[in-house]
């Protein structure tokens, strides 16, 4: 994968709530959302511009990546929000309610006016029906806008409201949907996280949820409580088990009599180069965890 960067943990902290935005400095979950949108009450709006704007002017975040959730194209907040963001110089702009590949051309269009140059990628909530369905145009647009597109975001709350299809009992019904999207993304190379757990007390509800993000090939999960973030990191972290045979099929690669080999027994199992391959992905993985740079 191209980017390396761990998003196993991904907490949203509501951009008015600043006893939170504080307590948030010292969690280590890899990504912070400073949110406009959902967790933002109308009237509040211009507010928690200054409340994050000052976040970002002073001290520091554990998290490696900071990403502010701005509101959707055609809101009345949506050029003051892009303009705010862009000024605190965050990693990312994560965008809501994006339907089509049209609607990154507008937003490439808002960020061009701006006229500023900097290094700030775009994320993107997948939380439509049509962003399902148009899902890899949206993508592919992207560079030929100037949009460098960083992670696609799960936005089950918002699909569940849309669709009327329940999230409950393992979310069956939802996972043909959950699948496409990450197989969306596999194919362009973007990291992909999943969406909240809302029951956030039911921890052991909020462990198997992941397990299952996990198993279905998400990066990690999006989060709202800072409980959920040593579960989610723990989860998405490469086991000592998986680690270990990992460095053991690069160390069986790495032996003279294997050096022109393309498949090997290891220990009565085949191995192939696609396994070295995978394996040399884990270690870079687990080096990138393991290296916890603060933001500033
Ligand atoms: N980030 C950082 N700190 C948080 C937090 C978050 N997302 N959620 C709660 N906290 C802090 C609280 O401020 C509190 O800090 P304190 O001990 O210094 O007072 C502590 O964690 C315990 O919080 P708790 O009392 O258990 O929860 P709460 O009732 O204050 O808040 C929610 C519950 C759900 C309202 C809150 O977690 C929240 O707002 N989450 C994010 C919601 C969001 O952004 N939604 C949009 C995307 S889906
Ligand atoms: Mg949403």
């Amino acid at each position: 994968m191209e980017n390396c960067l761990p998003r196993r943990s991904v907490l949203y902290v509501p951009g008015v709530n600043t006893r939170a935005i504080e307590k948030a400095r010292a969690i280590a979950c890899d990504v912070i959302i400073f949110d406009w949108e959902d967790a933002v009450a109308p009237s509040m709006k211009s507010a928690a511009r200054k409340t994050v704007a000052d976040a970002f002017g002073t001290g520091t975040f554990l998290a490696r990546e900071k990403i502010i959730r701005i509101n959707s194209l055609g809101t009345r907040e949506f050029e003051a929000d892009l303009q705010a963001a862009v000024a605190c110089g965050p990693d990312a702009i994560l965008l809501p309610k994006v339907n089509s590949a049209h609607d990154i051309q507008r937003y490439a269009y808002a960020r061009r006016q701006l006229k500023r140059e900097d290094n700030t990628a775009l994320w993107i909530m997948v939380e439509t029906a049509a962003a399902i369905s148009n899902l890899n145009s949206i993508i592919e647009v992207a560079p030929g806008a100037g949009i460098k597109l960083g992670c696609l975001v799960l936005g089950t709350n918002d699909l569940a409201k849309e669709t009327g299809v329940s999230t409950a009992n393992g979310r069956q019904y939802f996972i043909p949907w959950l699948m496409s999207i990450v197989l969306t993304a596999r194919m362009n190379n973007v990291t992909v996280v999943d969406g909240v757990w809302n029951d956030f007390r039911n921890t052991e509800g909020f462990d198997t949820e992941a397990r299952q993000s996990l198993e279905m090939g998400f990066d990690g999960k999006t989060l709202i409580h800072p409980l959920q973030v040593a579960p989610a990191n723990a989860v998405f972290t490469p086991s000592d088990e998986a680690v270990a045979d990992a460095k053991k099929i690069i160390a069986a690669f790495d032996r003279p009599e294997y050096a022109t080999a393309g498949v090997i027994d290891l220990d009565g199992r085949m191995v192939e180069r696609l396994h070295l391959e995978q394996a040399q992905r884990l270690i870079a993985r687990m080096e990138a965890i393991t290296t916890q740079p603060q933001t500033a």
